[in-house]
């Protein structure tokens, strides 16, 4: 029996941003490297929560396999972690099933992130039919408003004890536990653990065009991000033209100057065992003097020093041929599919199916 069993997922998006790297990529493979002989880990690729908005056939495939290209660019390594797609492994989603017949539509109306997807307010009513037909408001989908139930079947299909995850995810892993507990109450056995969350440590990486904005994918700026495989021009580029302000010297505060702190944020991710807080990187490298552009400099040529390497381990994962890459993701859900059908059997004769 495995000491803790450590479960995470990651939309297929194509090639992951330096704030996915940071604020999940980087963790798990940490994770990974820490964990004890007995720990078991999954991460998964979970395109069956892609598919809650509309996608594209071919750029799905195609984002599957830049995601699964920097799982192994990162450092996740499938001899000691599960990498794989979630769509290849059925009992998530008969799980979910199982799982929805015991969810609260109510809870589930409070969850926040369905509603910021369709751009409703925060206390809109998934279920009055004038707010949810407004012209910039897609339909709400049956599937987005269930993601929560997918993402708990996710996790508690392979029993997991711990889930790191960033802190917009800490309510949908709240609605998780109490799920299982919910479930295990009512079918009167053990038969589903409530995990525990490990929030991501790292700050979360800013827009380099707008810094009070976090990083994200979903900007049409591409300016914005930094991707894990730009080169070092590219890395330049963007970071030269990053928003900062017109305030003499270099100094740390992220309120009042938050390009500049975003900037030194970043590189602090990448030096954080020779200073203790972005603060004093700021003082020790940088000070009254230092030119935004020599600021700039430097914080580029850390970024892509850090990065060199897993750009070129991504562009050799890359020229895998589809068969070898499917073959790597495939002896990894075979192994995931075993542990999930014993569990899934499991609660299924507990239930009497
Ligand atoms: P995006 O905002 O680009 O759509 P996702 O929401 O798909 O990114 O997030 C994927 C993972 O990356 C999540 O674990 C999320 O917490 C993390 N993440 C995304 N953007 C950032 C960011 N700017 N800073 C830190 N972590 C981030
Ligand atoms: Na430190």
């Amino acid at each position: 029996k495995p000491n803790r069993i450590i479960f995470s997922g990651i939309q297929p998006t194509g090639v992951p941003h330096l704030g996915n790297y940071l604020g999940a990529l980087r963790p798990w493979v940490k994770l990974q490297d820490g964990a004890a002989p007995d720990d078991q880990l999954l991460f998964s690729i979970v395109d069956l929560h892609a598919i809650t908005i509309k996608q594209d056939s071919s750029l799905l495939r195609q984002w599957r396999k830049e995601m699964f290209a920097s799982f192994l660019a990162v450092g996740l390594d499938p001899k000691k972690s599960i990498l794989y797609a979630q769509s290849d492994v059925p009992a998530h989603a008969e799980l979910m099933w199982i799982l929805s017949c015991s969810a609260s539509m109510g809870y589930l109306s409070r969850m926040t992130q369905w509603k910021s997807k369709m751009s409703l307010p925060s206390n809109a009513n998934p279920f009055d039919t004038s707010t949810s037909k407004k012209k910039d408001a897609p339909a709400l989908k049956l599937g987005l408003f269930s993601y929560p139930v997918l993402q708990a079947a996710d996790i508690l299909l392979y029993k997991t004890t711990h889930v790191p995850v960033g802190e917009d995810q800490a309510q949908h892993l709240e609605f998780a536990r109490e799920l299982a507990i919910t479930f295990n109450h009512s079918f009167g056995a053990e038969l589903l653990v409530p995990p525990q969350t490990i929030i991501s440590p790292a700050k979360r990486v800013m827009s380099l065009a707008e810094p009070t904005k976090k990083m994200s994918k979903s900007d049409p700026d591409v300016k914005s991000r930094i991707l894990i495989t730009d080169t070092k021009e590219k890395i330049h580029k963007k970071i030269r033209v990053a928003l900062t302000d017109s305030i003499q010297g270099v100094s740390y505060n992220r309120e009042t100057r938050p390009g500049v702190s975003n900037l030194i944020d970043i590189m602090y991710h990448f030096q954080e065992e020779q200073f203790t807080s972005p603060e004093q990187l700021a003082q020790d490298l940088f000070g009254p003097e230092t030119s935004l552009k020599a600021l700039k400099e430097k914080v580029a040529d850390t970024v892509d020093e850090h990065l060199r390497e897993v750009r070129e381990a991504f562009n050799n994962a890359m020229s895998m041929g589809d068969a070898e890459m499917s073959g790597v993701a495939r002896e990894s859900a075979n192994t995931a599919n075993q542990l999930a059908s014993s569990n899934l059997k499991t609660i299924k004769a507990q239930m009497g199916l």
